[in-house]
């Protein structure tokens, strides 16, 4: 096992209720801004029970926060920030409303052009006002991390920034909040879960047993509970169960001591930067596709994945290999991400686009060998058309 360092300071209220529990975390005399997204909170009444909580707090509520969000729609909001003089947010809603509350709490404070939050990964955020947030989608962890991707969307750019003053002081989970969401918003969900933790895992082993341990663990509960999501859509210990495996997914707890891959993602928010997929569905495009491309590099763990995961037990290692990465397709298949360009009606022509992408970010030695060039996610593509 590699050595580490780890904390995590956000405060979880997990359960039925606990929305009530948003007033215990506040100080009385904040001032604090809501931000949302849509408007699936007011419809399924998660909004009136946060204003319920917060009965006689001064509050403010900026809405309109776009899945995958942009940084123009978030510096309105930053506007609203300085007039009101906001001291607290609380973000209500699913990765794009927290990632955006994240980058309107660190912009707020940030001396300089807040573009440059992202162009530098967060590394000269200082300060940020306090965020605390209720999810309503469990998918990117985002409400126990401390990370945020966000798009400009007039030149098209998806980046990610990360600091530790934007990682919530507290969030509260309550699996009742999911009975609204959509058939494709709870399959992104499973998808997206699954890729954190398989770009934490699939790498090269190091002997990590508690990391590998858990993470297959994560890996059965989506493998049960993602088709029993959707089958029952308001059975609480699906619901549960689904909401806290995604939150330890990314939380800090699985990269421990580990080495980690995280080209898919590299990839993924190119093509969503670019073409507007949805997250969870670039993911279950690129993920088996870096998969057969590494296959030789990542064969270890592959097996370790094939036997423990998904008791495949018979064949040569590269039967067991082949019918792991397929086993996968079939369960994005079947969660409604089909794993292939052609299935979003994306064909061979996007993959010099994602390419020269990768390129003018940066992001040319992506994997957990820091080897996969913008030439290799050509190839890599080729294999998802
Ligand atoms: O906007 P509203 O009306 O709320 O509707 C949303 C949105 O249309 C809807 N929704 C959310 N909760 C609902 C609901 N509808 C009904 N009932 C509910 N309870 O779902 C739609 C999608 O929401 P979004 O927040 O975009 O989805 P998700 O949570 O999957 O977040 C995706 C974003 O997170 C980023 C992605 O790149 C993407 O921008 N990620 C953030 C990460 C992080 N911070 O650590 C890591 C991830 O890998 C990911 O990159
Ligand atoms: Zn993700």
């Amino acid at each position: 096992m590699n050595n580490f360092s780890v904390r995590n300071t956000t405060q979880i209220h997990f359960g039925k209720g606990q929305i009530a529990k948003i007033k215990d975390e506040i100080p009385a005399d904040a001032r604090v801004l809501i931000t949302y997204g849509g408007g699936s909170i007011k419809k399924n009444g998660v909004l009136d029970q946060v204003h319920t909580a917060l009965n006689g707090y001064a509050c403010f509520e900026f809405s309109g926060i776009e899945p995958n969000p942009h940084f123009e729609t978030l510096m309105k909001a930053v506007e609203i920030v300085k007039k009101e003089n906001i001291t607290y947010i609380l973000a209500v809603g699913g990765g794009s409303v927290i990632d955006g509350s994240k980058f309107i709490a660190a912009a707020s404070l940030y001396p300089n052009d807040p573009w440059e939050i992202l162009k530098t990964y967060g590394a000269h955020v200082a300060d940020a006002i306090p965020l605390g947030c209720v999810l309503t989608l469990p998918a990117t962890g985002s409400e126990m991390n401390s990370g945020a991707v966000i798009t400009k969307a007039e030149t098209k750019d998806k980046l990610f920034f990360d600091s530790v003053h934007v990682l919530p002081r507290f969030s509260v989970l309550d699996p009742e909040t999911t009975y609204s969401l959509p058939t494709r918003q709870v399959a992104n969900g499973v998808v997206d879960s699954f890729v954190h933790t398989v770009e934490q895992y699939m790498t090269y082993p190091v002997n990590a047993k508690v990391q590998d341990r858990f993470a297959e663990g994560l890996l059965h509960n989506l493998f049960e509970d993602g088709p029993a999501a959707l089958a029952n859509p308001t059975d609480y210990d699906v619901r549960a169960n689904l909401m806290w495996t995604a939150t330890m997914a990314l939380n800090g707890t699985l990269n421990t001591g580990v080495p980690t891959d995280w080209a898919t993602h590299m990839i993924g928010h190119e093509i969503t930067g670019l073409y507007g997929l949805d997250h969870a569905q670039t993911l279950a495009i690129v993920l088996p596709a870096v998969w057969k491309y590494k296959k030789e590099q990542k064969k270890a763990k592959l097996l370790q994945y094939a036997e423990r995961v998904l008791d495949l037990r018979t064949g040569s290692d590269d039967e067991r290999v082949d019918a792991a990465i397929k086993k996968t397709e079939e369960f994005f298949e079947s969660m409604g991400n089909p794993p292939r360009l052609s299935a979003y009606s994306l064909d061979a022509s996007v993959i010099p686009a994602v390419a020269e992408k990768l390129t003018q970010h940066g992001h040319v030695k992506l994997g957990e060998y820091g080897d996969i060039t913008p030439e290799d996610v050509k190839e890599i593509l080729k294999l998802a058309l």
